[in-house]
């Protein structure tokens, strides 16, 4: 079977086109970042605009790379939720008219779903049963993951999301949206032990997350050390950006190491963007190795938004038969626990 996906639930354009017997033929992406850097964060109507004129050139050019035609396509898997409505009308509207044109099905795709297989993509992927860690822009969530659409939370943020806590402590030090990549290479530089940031919530049992906390206490320490120009200086700044990152990646470690504990599952996988984070990849692998449990993850590129993902979650779905019919649908908030098991 072969599907065309796209994803455009936020600021990226991301399309691809998945082959079940010969894997992922091609996929690319647009990012609006430069679009949006001026505003600080992600502008809903300039995005939806934007994908607006991005999706045909890119569709075109993947059609192109995987060889293919639009009578080839079996089916256009599109991001129907969770995201901002008007780029995921963009997505859907254009997923599903093109799936009419060519005749072909369409569906709609759970975007954290997309995240959670975005692994599986990769060679020697995992087996279920496994403990999933979200970790995007919107949703921190450790899930325990017995199949496709078998999906129980097992805890999430209570409040910001762990790339939304990103982003939040670059804009105190002054670095670009999304923040997330900027701190880690700021990290780099970051004296270890001159700052030490609180693990929130590590000390209750549960897996619940809370960042709201160490966001205060970052922004207190970035005042507490700030000159004339507002901002600590460039040590202090990136002594501040290694201890809040290593602040997040550890509490994160310690509740997927609880989590394995917890469901007895040997496997951890990590998906969303934060999951491209190298320090966590790092700090987890090594946790993980203590207790002879194993961490897979995706290409950098595949966790943060992309086609590809969206690509591949819908063809598992729709080589178990499902499909939309022609009414266009789209969930900006979407609980993952309620989409249908595959198999049962
Ligand atoms: O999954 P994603 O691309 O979009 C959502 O579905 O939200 O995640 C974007 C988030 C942003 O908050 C960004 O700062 C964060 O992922 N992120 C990272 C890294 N790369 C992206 N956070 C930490 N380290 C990174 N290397
Ligand atoms: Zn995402």
């Amino acid at each position: 079977m072969r599907v065309l996906g796209i994803e455009t639930s936020c600021d990226e354009t991301g399309v691809a086109v998945y082959d079940s017997d010969r894997g992922l033929l091609a996929h690319k992406l647009y990012s609006q970042v430069k679009l949006h850097s001026e505003y600080g964060g992600v502008v809903p109507e300039l995005a939806s605009r934007d994908h607006v004129r991005k999706l045909v050139p890119l569709i075109d050019d993947v059609l192109k790379e995987s060889g293919s035609e639009g009578k080839d396509m079996d089916a256009v898997a599109y991001t129907a939720g969770p995201g901002l409505i008007g780029a995921l009308l963009v997505g859907a509207c254009f997923g599903r008219s093109l799936a009419y044109a060519w005749g072909c099905k369409a569906l709609g795709v759970h975007h954290m779903e997309g995240h959670l297989l975005a692994p599986l993509l990769e060679d020697s992927p995992p087996a279920f049963p496994f403990v999933a860690l979200l970790v995007s822009g919107g949703h921190t969530q450790l899930v325990d993951v017995q199949g496709i659409g078998k999906y129980e939370i097992l805890g999430e943020s209570l409040d910001d999301a762990a790339g939304e806590a990103f982003d939040k402590a670059a804009k105190m030090l002054d670095l670009d949206y999304p923040g997330g990549p900027q701190i880690a290479k700021l990290a780099e530089k970051g004296k270890p032990e001159r700052f030490k940031f609180p693990r929130p919530m590590v000390d209750r049992p549960g897996l619940e997350f809370s960042f709201s906390g160490l966001k205060t206490y970052t922004l207190n320490t970035v005042t507490e050390h700030a000159g004339e120009n507002g901002l600590p200086d460039d040590q202090c700044c990136a002594d501040i950006a290694w201890a809040f990152q290593e602040a997040v990646v550890d509490t994160l470690t310690i509740k997927c190491r609880r989590a394995l504990e917890q469901t007895g599952h040997q496997t951890l996988i990590i998906a969303g963007g934060v999951s491209a984070n190298t320090r966590l990849r790092e700090k987890l692998e090594k946790a993980l190795a203590k207790i002879n449990k194993s961490v897979y993850y995706a290409r950098p590129a595949f966790c943060t938004d992309n086609g590809a993902m969206i690509a591949y979650a819908g063809c598992q779905r729709l080589l178990a038969g499902q499909h939309n019919d022609l009414a266009v649908d789209v969930f900006p908030r979407w609980d993952m626990q309620t989409l249908p098991a595959l198999g049962s």
